[in-house]
């Protein structure tokens, strides 16, 4: 007799780079639930506006011009090849979206009311359903606050910025050590302090400081966690 597992929702926040896209990928792929990142969103938002010249020099955004784009901005996940990509406007901008001129400007984006309520609207809209795994900064808190698993990922920011390194260099990304670890620490103190949900653990996340631990050793705890969690159910 074949027993069905309930669909639950899961939600992965924790601090830019601390790894929390490719466990909460992995865990997706592992246990056959839809995967979102919620930052290539912001991301691609970011994009839309540093294509239309809403970012200034010193990377504060026209906010005005972009609230009043967003209902021109499309964005959706489409399948190409083995990957999932992120579409703006039908274009397949997955790459784009992760050079440190995006990074640079993501974070004051996201902090716009208006954009989170769209994207956040989006979101909501994606995991009806539940069977979905989303990462992001307020998925546990705003998003999906009655999530039945949430997870708060955080390492050192010296860590963060290695692994980030490492991630673009092999994208062919050019970024060099201290580059990334500034852009790090200036969006941690952004998306901690905006005003509208800004980045803080859920009082119901399991708290994760992946620092010491592999790849493999994450994926483990995580995939633990879900089968406690659906155990309980
Ligand atoms: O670089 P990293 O993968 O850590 O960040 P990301 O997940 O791609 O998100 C990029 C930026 O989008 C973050 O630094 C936040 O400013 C913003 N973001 C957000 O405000 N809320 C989310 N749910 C996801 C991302």
């Amino acid at each position: 007799m074949t027993t069905t597992k309930p669909l639950i929702t899961i939600a992965i926040d924790g601090y830019s780079s601390s790894g929390k896209s490719s466990m909460a990928r992995q865990l997706a792929k592992t246990i056959g639930y839809r995967y979102i990142d919620s930052g290539a969103m912001y991301r691609a938002v970011a994009l839309y506006a540093l294509r239309h010249g809403m970012i200034r020099q010193d990377q504060s955004v026209d906010s005005a011009s972009l609230v009043q784009s967003l209902p021109e901005i499309n964005i959706s996940f489409a399948i190409n090849g083995d990957r999932q990509v992120t579409m703006l406007n039908g274009e397949d901008v997955e790459s784009e979206i992760r050079a440190m001129a995006v990074s640079n400007c993501v974070s004051p984006v996201a902090a716009i009311p208006e954009v989170r309520h769209a994207l956040v609207a989006m979101q909501q809209q994606m995991g009806n359903e539940k069977g979905i795994v989303m990462d992001g900064r307020d998925i546990g808190t705003t998003v999906f606050p009655h999530a039945e698993m949430k997870v708060f990922v955080n390492a050192s920011p010296q860590t963060r910025a290695q692994r980030r390194v490492a991630e673009l260099i092999e994208k062919g990304v050019q970024a060099t050590y201290e580059e990334v670890l500034a852009n790090v620490i200036n969006r941690d103190h952004i998306d901690e302090t905006r005003e509208e949900s800004p980045l803080r653990k859920a009082d119901d996340a399991a708290v994760l400081d992946n620092s010491e631990m592999t790849i493999d050793q994450q994926n483990e705890w995580l995939l633990n966690l879900y089968n406690e969690t659906i155990a309980r159910k």
